[in-house]
Formats: structure tokens, C-alpha cells, sequence
């Protein structure tokens, strides 16, 4: 009888209907486990957890090397301004082979603006047809600066892959389609060649892929790290006085000779001096050595040019 009172003492269900916030202490145990065991899986998982398993939207640009074609460059050839001025029929043709192949995805077969590319574009390809609403204008002129810049923010890019020849063809082909302003000699001579230099040709450059050139940078880089390491030591062994004076005043040897391998070494005394003073540390000296006396610099001058040559 005594143990059953203990136990109705002890859970007085009575007393817990008129008050049920006492049922949380009945039951708080079972949370504290739950928290419990939902901890002890996350922090045992954290690492996995810790990764962001979303892939990003966007491209770490840091990584990405826009790379370029090999191209081997020249000269674009000159043309002849009065094909400006007087298009011959078969400048036309080429002209219409040309736009079929490059232009008329967007601008239409008949250059009516309604090319297979121009339902997605806005503003849409230019009608060569009508006179209404350009941007940068119908004269000979503007049409090359077309080609040459595009129209920025629209679909119509720089075309500068296309020869001066060529654009003038294209143009030329255009121009019949509708009625477009005259061009003189003055124009073609004043505007247009005074801008894009078409009668002296055009310098194109070489091109070579981006890798292609960091590995070239690199191995060159490393040949002259070598070869100063050579010299360095050729230097530390040597005992005459210009070699010594020459260490005597260097911060780091290796530097040094780095330094005048890759940058130094065409230089004649007056401009050795000169950079040398202007920053004797960077170059890997000490900053006392701008105290020396003329012909002691001349010394290590010398010297230098001399162990490296
Ligand atoms: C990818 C589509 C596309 C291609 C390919 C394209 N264009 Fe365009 N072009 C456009 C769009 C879009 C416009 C309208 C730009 C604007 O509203 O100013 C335009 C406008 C023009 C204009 C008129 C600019 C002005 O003053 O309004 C000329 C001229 C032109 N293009 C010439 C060419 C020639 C020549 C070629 C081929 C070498 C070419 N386009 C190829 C999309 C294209």
C-alpha cells in the first residue's frame, strides 16, 4: 500500500489534466534525444554538408583564359579608292557572294532585314530597302564604320576579319539595293581614307594562343634563371677586385645578374647608371651603391658585362 501512494504521489495525473504545461517535464527527455541524435548526424556528416553541392551559375572567370587562334598576320593589301567611286559589275558580284555568306542569316537573301537569325534580334537586322531609321547613317562612309565597329549593343558585330576590298564589295552590293547617298572622290579621299588608311594597306598582326605564349614566357624564364645561377657562381669564385666590389655592394647576386641578363644587358653605361640610381634594390644592389665613386661602378659595369656576355 505504501509503494502504490509513492507512485500516485508521483505522477499525479489529476493534478496534471488541470495543469498540462507539467507534461513537457514528463516529456522533455525524448526532445533532448531527438536534438541529440540530430546533432551527432550533423556534425558527423559536416564535411559533406559544408560543400556546395549546387554547382555555381557562373564561371570562375579567374580560370578562364579566352584563348585566340594561331594567326599569321601581314599586310592587307591596299585597294583601289576609285572602286569606291566607280564599282565595277564584278566588284558587285563578289560583293553579293560575300553578303550571301556572311550578312544574310540575318539581314534576308534580298537584304530585307528578314533573315533566318532575325526573329530572335532586337532591334532587328536593317532593311537595305528603306531609308527609315538608322542608326549610323547611309553615306559610304557610315557603312564602313558599320562594318568596321558593328553597332554596339545590337546583334550587328564588327566584321573586322573581312579585307578593305572585301567590305567595299559587300558595301558596293548593298548599295544597289536602294537608293543611297552619292559618294564623291573628296568624301572617299577626306573621310574615309583619312579614317581607315584603306589606300596604304592595313598592318595585321601575328597572333599566337595565349597557353602557347605563357609556355614560351615560361621556359625562357627558366633558361635565364639558370643561366644566372651559372654566372652567380662564376662570381662567388672569382677574386679580382671589380668582382669583389661587385659583391660587396649586392643585396642578392643572383638578382643582380638576373636582372642584368634580362634587363640590363643591352643597356650602354649611361642608362645602366641611370636606372641603377633611380632603384638600386629593386635591380637587387645595395642602396649604398649609388655612393660608389664613378669609375667603381664602371668597374662592376664592366664586369658584369663581361662574365655574362
Ligand atoms: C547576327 C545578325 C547580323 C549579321 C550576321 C549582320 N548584321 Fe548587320 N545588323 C544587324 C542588326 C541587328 C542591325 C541593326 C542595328 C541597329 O538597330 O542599329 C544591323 C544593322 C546593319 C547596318 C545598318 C546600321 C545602321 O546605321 O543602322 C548595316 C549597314 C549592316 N548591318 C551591315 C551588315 C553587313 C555588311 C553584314 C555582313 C558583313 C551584316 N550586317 C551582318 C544584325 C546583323
Amino acid at each position: 500500500m505504501e509503494e502504490k501512494k509513492k507512485v500516485e504521489s508521483e505522477i499525479n495525473f489529476k493534478s496534471l489534466l488541470k495543469n498540462p504545461i507539467r507534461l513537457f517535464s514528463l516529456v522533455y527527455i525524448y526532445f533532448f534525444i531527438v536534438a541529440l541524435v540530430i546533432g551527432v548526424y550533423y556534425v558527423n556528416n559536416l564535411d559533406a554538408v559544408s560543400f556546395n553541392t549546387v554547382p555555381g551559375t557562373s564561371l570562375d572567370t579567374l580560370n578562364v583564359v579566352r584563348e585566340i587562334e594561331t594567326k599569321v598576320g601581314g599586310m592587307k593589301p591596299a585597294m583601289d579608292l576609285t572602286l569606291i567611286t566607280e564599282p565595277t559589275q564584278e566588284l558587285i558580284a563578289k560583293g553579293k557572294n560575300l553578303y550571301k555568306t556572311t550578312c544574310a542569316s540575318c539581314h534576308g537573301d534580298e537584304g530585307k532585314g528578314d533573315g533566318v537569325a532575325a526573329a530572335a534580334l532586337n532591334p532587328k537586322p536593317r532593311n537595305f530597302h528603306s531609308a527609315e531609321g538608322w542608326t549610323n547613317g547611309r553615306t559610304f562612309y557610315d557603312l564602313y564604320k558599320t562594318v568596321n565597329d558593328g553597332v554596339p549593343g545590337t546583334g550587328m558585330t564588327a566584321y573586322e576579319f573581312i579585307s578593305p576590298e572585301d567590305r567595299v564589295a559587300i558595301i558596293q552590293y548593298i548599295r544597289t539595293l536602294g537608293d543611297y547617298p552619292e559618294v564623291t572622290m573628296a568624301e572617299v579621299k577626306d573621310k574615309l581614307d583619312a579614317t581607315y588608311n584603306l589606300s596604304a594597306g592595313i598592318v595585321d598582326p601575328n597572333h599566337i594562343p595565349i597557353k602557347e605564349s605563357i609556355s614560351i614566357l615560361a621556359d625562357e624564364n627558366k633558361k635565364n634563371i639558370e643561366l644566372s645561377m651559372t654566372i652567380t657562381d662564376k662570381i662567388k669564385n672569382d677574386n679580382v677586385k671589380s668582382a669583389n666590389l661587385l659583391k660587396e655592394n649586392s643585396l642578392d647576386l643572383e638578382k643582380v645578374v638576373y636582372n642584368y641578363i634580362t634587363k640590363l644587358n643591352q643597356e650602354d653605361y649611361n642608362s645602366f647608371i641611370q636606372k641603377l640610381d633611380s632603384d638600386p634594390v629593386s635591380l637587387g644592389f645595395k642602396a649604398s651603391i649609388v655612393n660608389l665613386m664613378d669609375n667603381d661602378i664602371k668597374l662592376i659595369y664592366l664586369y658584369l658585362k663581361n662574365v655574362s656576355g
